[in-house]
C-alpha cells in the first residue's frame, strides 16, 4: 500500500526492508511532546495570519491535546509504516478530526519540523544537565565546607607531593563543574533560534509570522537563514561537547573516589545506598556507581563522534543521513543525567576518613618544600641549593626509616649548620596548609573565601 502521506506519485508501497532503515519512530517517539508542541504553536500562528480557518485551528488544537493524552497513556498506535513522529501524529490527528489535519502541514516541512522538536528536546537537556550541575556543585560545597582545614596529601604523578585540604580538594571539583555549568549555558543562548517556518528548505510563500512561532516556543528569535536552519545540528554537538567535557570531569572524580574507597588509602568510605557487594567475597563493598560514572564517557564521547562524523561532508540542505543524529543524543543525555545525579548522591553521603586523610598527609617528605622555603627565607639560601640540602635530609630520614619531623636538630645541621630548631615549625602539615595563603592557595582561609564566593554564585541560581 502507499503512503498516504507522500504516496501521489507512487504506483507501490516500499520494500519491507526500505521501510526497516526508513523508519525512525522507534526512537524518534521520544520526540512526542516537542512535535506537538511545535504543531500547536504553527496552528494558533497559521490562523492568526489568516492562513488556516479559527475553526480548523480550535480542531486541531484539541485534536492534538487528545493525542498528547493517547501518547502519554501508552495507547497510542505507533505505526512503522508512518516512518516517524512526525507522520505518525498526523496521520492520528487526521483519524481524529478529519480533513482540517491536512491543512497542518500547510507552510512547513518535517525538515523544519524535525530540526525544530530536536532543538527543543536538546535545549531541555540542556536546561536539566544544568539543574545537575547545581545540584552536585551545592553537595561539593557542603563537603568543602565541613572539610575546609581537613588536611590530606597532595598528588603530583599520584605520589605525595605537598599537603592541602579535604576542602581545596572538594573546591577544584566545584570550579570544574561551574565550568562545565556555563559551557551548557553558552550553548543554550548559541541554539536558541527557531527553526520552524524555513520550511523544506527555501521558506514559504505563504504570509507566516516566524516571530511568533519562535515566541510561543520560547525560543530567542527565528534563524536568519532557511538553508542553515534545516541543516544545523551544531546545536546538538554542541551540547555533546559540553557533556563530553562534563562527563571527563565525572570520570576523573570518581576515578578518585574508587582509589580513595580502597582498604589501601582508606581516605573515604562511601554509603551503603551507592555500593554494592559480591556475590561470592563476603567482605566486598564495591565502589560500582564511581566505577560506571567513570565509564559513561565512552558513550558520550563516542556520541560526539559518531554525529560528526554523520554530518561532515553533507552538503545543504537537509539528507536523510541526519535522521541518524538522535539516538546517539539520547543515549548521551541518558547517560551523562545519571551519571550527574549518582555522583551527587555519592557525594552528599559519602564519609571523609580525616584520621587516615591527616595520617597520609604527613607521610611521604610532603613537608619537603615546606623545609627548602624555609631555608630560602630564614637562611637566605639560593632556592636551589635549599632544594639540595632539603634533598639530603630527605635521604637521610629514608636511610633512618622516619618522615622529616624525625630527624633531630643534630642531624639537620650536619647538612646545613644555619638550620635552627625554628625548622619544626613548618615541618608540621597543619602549619604547611595554612601558609599557602596565595589567591587560590590550599590554606583554610582561602578555601572558606571560595566558598562564600561560591554560595553567593548560587544565591544567583
Ligand atoms: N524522520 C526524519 C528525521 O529524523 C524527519 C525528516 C524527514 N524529512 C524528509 N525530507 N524525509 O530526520
Amino acid at each position: 500500500t502507499q503512503n498516504t502521506m507522500w504516496g501521489g506519485r507512487f504506483a507501490a508501497g516500499p520494500d519491507a526492508i526500505m521501510e526497516a532503515i526508513n523508519a525512525s519512530i522507534g526512537f524518534d517517539k521520544r520526540l512526542y511532546a516537542q512535535d506537538i508542541a511545535g504543531s500547536r504553536a504553527h496552528a494558533a500562528m497559521l490562523a492568526a495570519s489568516g492562513i488556516l480557518s479559527e475553526a480548523d485551528a480550535d480542531a486541531i488544537g484539541e485534536g492534538l491535546t487528545a493525542i498528547l493524552g493517547e501518547i502519554e497513556q501508552g495507547d497510542f498506535p505507533f505505526s512503522t509504516a508512518l516512518e516517524d513522529i512526525h507522520m505518525n501524529v498526523e496521520s492520528r490527528l487526521r483519524e481524529r478530526i478529519g480533513d482540517a489535519a491536512g491543512r497542518l502541514h500547510t507552510a512547513r516541512s518535517r525538515n523544519d519540523q524535525v530540526a525544530t522538536d530536536f532543538k527543543l528536546w536538546t535545549r531541555d537537556q540542556i536546561d536539566a544537565a544544568t539543574r545537575g550541575l547545581e545540584a552536585l556543585i551545592d553537595a561539593l560545597l557542603g563537603q568543602a565546607e565541613a572539610g575546609a582545614d581537613w588536611v590530606m596529601p597532595g598528588f603530583t604523578h599520584l605520589q605525595t607531593a605537598q599537603p592541602v585540604t579535604w576542602g581545596h580538594h572538594m573546591m577544584a571539583y566545584v570550579e570544574m563543574f561551574g565550568r562545565d555549568l556555563s559551557r551548557f549555558r553558552d550553548a543554550r543562548v548559541r541554539m536558541n533560534e527557531c527553526p520552524l517556518g524555513a520550511a523544506a528548505l527555501a521558506g514559504t510563500s505563504f504570509p507566516i509570522d516566524r516571530h511568533v512561532t519562535a515566541e510561543a516556543l520560547g525560543f530567542d528569535r527565528p534563524s536568519a537563514n532557511s538553508l542553515d536552519a534545516v541543516s544545523d545540528r551544531d546545536f546538538a554537538l554542541d551540547y555533546l561537547s559540553a557533556a563530553t567535557i562534563c562527563a571527563m570531569h565525572l570520570s576523573r572524580f570518581a576515578e578518585e573516589l574508587v582509589i580513595w574507597s580502597s582498604a589501601q588509602f582508606r581516605f573515604v568510605a562511601l554509603s551503603d545506598r551507592f555500593s554494592t557487594g559480591s556475590s561470592i567475597m563476603p567482605q566486598k563493598k564495591n565502589p560500582d556507581a564511581a566505577e560506571l560514572i567513570r565509564a559513561k564517557i565512552g558513550r558520550i564521547l563516542g556520541a560526539m563522534v559518531a554525529l560528526f562524523t554523520v554530518m561532515k561532508g553533507l552538503p545543504l540542505a537537509y539528507s536523510k543521513d541526519m535522521q541518524e543524529d538522535k539516538e546517539q543524543v539520547f543515549d548521551a543525555a541518558d547517560s551523562l543525567m545519571l551519571a550527574l545525579a549518582a555522583m551527587e548522591g555519592m557525594v552528599r553521603d559519602m564519609t571523609a576518613n580525616r584520621e587516615s586523610l591527616a595520617a597520609a598527609a604527613g607521610s611521604g617528605f610532603s613537608t619537603a618544600t615546606d623545609l627548602a622555603d624555609w631555608l630560602v627565607r630564614e637562611a637566605g639560601l639560593p632556592f636551589r641549593d635549599a632544594h639540595h640540602a632539603t634533598g639530603a635530609l630527605v635521604a637521610m630520614a629514608e636511610k633512618k626509616g622516619c618522615d622529616l619531623p624525625d630527624l633531630t636538630l643534630e642531624e639537620m645541621q650536619s647538612v646545613n649548620p644555619a638550620i635552627t630548631q625554628g625548622v619544626f615549625d613548618v615541618l608540621g602539615v597543619e602549619n604547611s596548609v595554612a601558609s599557602r595563603v596565595s589567591y587560590g592557595g590550599t590554606a583554610p582561609a582561602q578555601v572558606r573565601k571560595q566558598v562564600a564566593r561560591w554560595r553567593e554564585v548560587q544565591a544567583g541560581w
